[in-house]
C-alpha cells in the first residue's frame, strides 16, 4: 500500500473515497466536518436531522459525489464520544479501509481529527496507528486458493493532516507507521502459513533471507550445536519429530545513544517457535488441532519485530532468540515424566508434553542472557488459560520489574494495542516445584497462565524481563469490521514502539 501525507482542505482533496470522522456530539460542527457543511451547503445538518450520521462508534454513511467536495465518495464514519487515540484510529481506519475495498475502491483519503495531532507525541502515535489499521485490513487469508481472483485492495493512503502540524514531525511518523505496518503483515503472513510449508528449518531461512537483506547478524543453532550448549529443554521438545530444530538469532546493532553517558540497555526478544503443537505424547484432540500451525506466532512477531527495527534504525542493541521446533509424538518423543536438563543447569520434570513453549522458551531466555541481553521481552502462544482469562481481545503480560514494564505499557497504548498485567506471585511458585527435580512443567488447571509466567521467570531471574501470552489474541476465529478474522499481527507494533523508545530514553 502507498502512504502519503497532505495538509491538503479535506472538501478541496480529489480521491475515490474520502473518509471522515463523525464524533457523537450536539452543537455545532467541528472541524473538518464544519468545512464540509460549509461545502455541501448543509448536507450533513441535513442528514443529522434524519438520523443519518448520529456518530455512534463504527456507524457508516457513504455518499456518492457529494455536491462542492472533490471526492467521488464522502464516507461518514461514527467515532463515538471518545477521543480518538491510536486504539480508535487504528480501527477506525481499517473499517474504513474493508468497508470501501469491498466496494472495489482503491484509494482512500482520511481526515484526521485535529485532536489526533495537536503534539508532536499525538502525531507519532495517531500517523502509524492509522496506517496500522488501514493496511491490516488488507490482509487474505487465501493464500493457496488456485482461483485467487485479482485482489479487491486499497493501493493508495493519503492521510490528510491540518496545516498547522509541521513537516518535520510527519516524516518520521509515516516512515515508522509504514514500517510497523509492513512486519504486521509479515508476522501475520508466517503465522498464517501451514506447517508442512512452515518447518523449523524454512522459519530459520525466512530469518537468514531477513538478515541478509536488512544486514543483520544472524547465527542459526542446529541440533548438534543446539546439544553442545546444553539446551535440553529446547531439545527434549524437537526430539519427536522427525523436523530438525532451530534456534534462530537475528542481532541488530544500532548506532550508539545519542548521550555517551547513559548505560547501554540490549534488548532481548524471544519468541516462541512451535512450527506446530500436536501437543507430543500428551497428545490434543483432533478437533482444532489445526489451528496449532500458529503456535509459532511468537517467533513470526520477532522476526517482523527485527525487519521493521532494521529499516528504522534506532540507537540500540537489540537480539532476536527464536528457538524453532516441532511438538510431535514420534518414537523418539519425550514421555511424561521424562526429566531434562535445561541450558541453566536447572531440572525440569515434563508432566505434560504439552506444555512445550515453556520448555523452548526457558533455554531461547537462557541464551538471549548468554548474549548479552539486558532487558528481555518473550512472546508466545503460551497457554488456553489465557484466553479463558482474557478472551481474544486483550494480551496478557507478566512482568519481574515495574519500571520496565511503565515502559512497555506506555509504548503499546501509543501502538494501540490492548495488553492487561497479570500477577507474579510467589506463591504460584508452589504449584510448578518439582519433587523428581527442581521444577514440573505443568501446575495443572488453576491460574495456568500465570504458573506458566512463573515457569518462564525461573529461567529470566532478575533481568528485567516481560512475558507476553498471546494464546487468546493472535488468532481471531471470527472477523470485526476493521479486520479480517485469522492471524492478527498482535504484539509486534507495541514491541516496535517499544525498542523506538527505549533508543530515544
Ligand atoms: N500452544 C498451546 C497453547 C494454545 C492454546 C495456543 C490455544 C493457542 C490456542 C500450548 O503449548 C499448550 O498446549 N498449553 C497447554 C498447557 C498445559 C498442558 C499446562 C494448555 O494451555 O492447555
Ligand atoms: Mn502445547
Ligand atoms: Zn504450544
Amino acid at each position: 500500500m502507498e502512504i502519503e501525507a497532505q495538509s491538503a482542505a479535506p472538501a478541496l482533496f480529489a480521491t475515490q473515497a474520502l473518509v471522515v470522522l463523525a464524533p457523537e456530539q450536539e452543537g455545532p460542527w467541528a472541524p473538518p466536518l464544519e468545512a464540509l457543511e460549509r461545502a455541501t451547503q448543509g448536507w450533513l445538518s441535513k442528514l443529522k436531522e434524519a438520523g443519518e450520521i448520529s456518530g455512534r462508534w463504527l456507524e457508516s454513511t457513504l455518499l456518492h459525489h457529494p455536491p462542492g467536495l472533490k471526492a467521488e465518495r464522502l464516507l461518514l464514519l461514527g467515532c463515538g464520544k471518545n477521543p480518538t487515540g491510536p486504539f480508535e484510529l487504528r480501527r477506525l481506519a481499517g473499517t474504513a479501509a474493508r468497508l470501501l475495498k469491498a466496494k472495489g475502491v482503491k484509494q482512500m483519503a482520511l481526515a484526521l481529527p485535529p485532536e489526533a495531532t495537536q503534539t508532536k507525541a499525538a502525531t507519532a502515535a495517531a500517523l502509524p496507528a492509522a496506517i496500522a489499521g488501514a493496511w491490516a485490513a488488507n490482509f487474505e487469508t487465501g493464500a493457496y486458493k488456485s482461483d485467487r481472483q485479482p485482489e479487491k485492495r486499497i493501493e493508495r493512503l493519503t492521510l490528510l493532516v491540518p496545516a498547522t502540524v509541521p513537516g518535520a514531525e510527519i516524516e518520521p511518523a509515516l516512515n515508522k507507521g509504514q514500517a510497523i505496518a509492513a512486519a504486521v503483515e509479515r508476522a501475520r503472513e508466517l503465522a498464517n502459513q501451514p506447517a508442512n510449508y512452515l518447518t523449523p528449518r524454512r522459519l530459520g531461512e525466512e530469518a537468514e533471507a531477513l538478515a541478509r537483506r536488512y544486514q543483520l547478524e544472524f547465527e542459526l543453532l542446529d541440533e548438534a550445536r543446539a546439544r553442545e550448549l546444553r539446551m535440553g529443554a529446547f531439545l527434549s521438545v524437537a526430539q519427536g519429530s522427525a523436523e530438525p530444530p532451530r534456534m534462530i538469532v537475528l542481532r541488530y546493532r544500532g548506532a550508539a545513544p545519542s548521550d555517551p553517558g547513559k548505560a547501554r540497555r540490549v534488548l532481548g526478544l524471544v519468541g516462541k517457535g512451535i512450527t506446530f503443537d500436536t501437543g507430543g505424547i500428551s497428545i490434543k484432540p483432533a478437533d482444532g488441532m489445526e489451528k496449532m500451525k500458529y503456535d509459532m506466532t511468537g517467533g513470526a512477531t520477532m522476526l517482523a519485530v527485527m525487519q521493521a527495527l532494521a529499516q528504522l534504525q534506532p540507537r540500540l542493541e537489540v537480539i532476536a532468540v527464536i528457538p524453532a521446533a516441532e511438538n510431535m509424538p514420534g518414537s523418539r518423543a519425550q514421555k511424561p515424566g521424562d526429566v531434562q536438563i535445561a541450558m541453566s543447569g536447572k531440572s525440569i520434570e515434563v508432566l505434560n508434553t504439552d506444555a512445550e513453549g515453556r520448555l523452548v522458551l526457558a533455554d531461547g531466555l537462557s541464551y538471549a542472557r548468554q548474549l548479552g541481553a539486558t532487558h528481555l521481552v518473550d512472546v508466545a502462544t503460551l497457554t488456553g488459560a489465557v484466553a479463558v482469562a482474557l478472551g481474544a481481545v486483550y494480551a496478557g503480560a507478566f512482568a519481574n520489574q515495574d519500571e520496565f514494564y511503565h515502559e512497555f505499557e506506555q509504548a503499546a497504548a501509543a501502538a494501540g494495542e490492548k495488553v492487561w498485567r497479570l500477577p507474579l506471585d510467589e506463591e504460584y511458585r508452589d504449584q510448578i516445584r518439582g519433587s523428581v527435580g527442581d521444577l514440573l512443567n505443568s501446575g495443572g488447571r488453576y491460574g495456568g497462565a500465570i504458573t506458566a509466567a512463573e515457569f518462564l521467570h525461573a529461567f529470566a531471574e532478575d533481568t528485567p524481563w516481560i512475558h507476553l501470552d498471546i494464546a487468546g489474541t493472535a488468532w481471531w476465529d471470527e472477523g470485526k469490521a476493521w479486520m479480517p478474522k485469522g492471524p492478527t499481527g498482535i504484539a509486534v507494533a507495541s514491541l516496535v514502539e517499544l525498542a523506538l523508545r527505549m533508543a530515544e530514553a
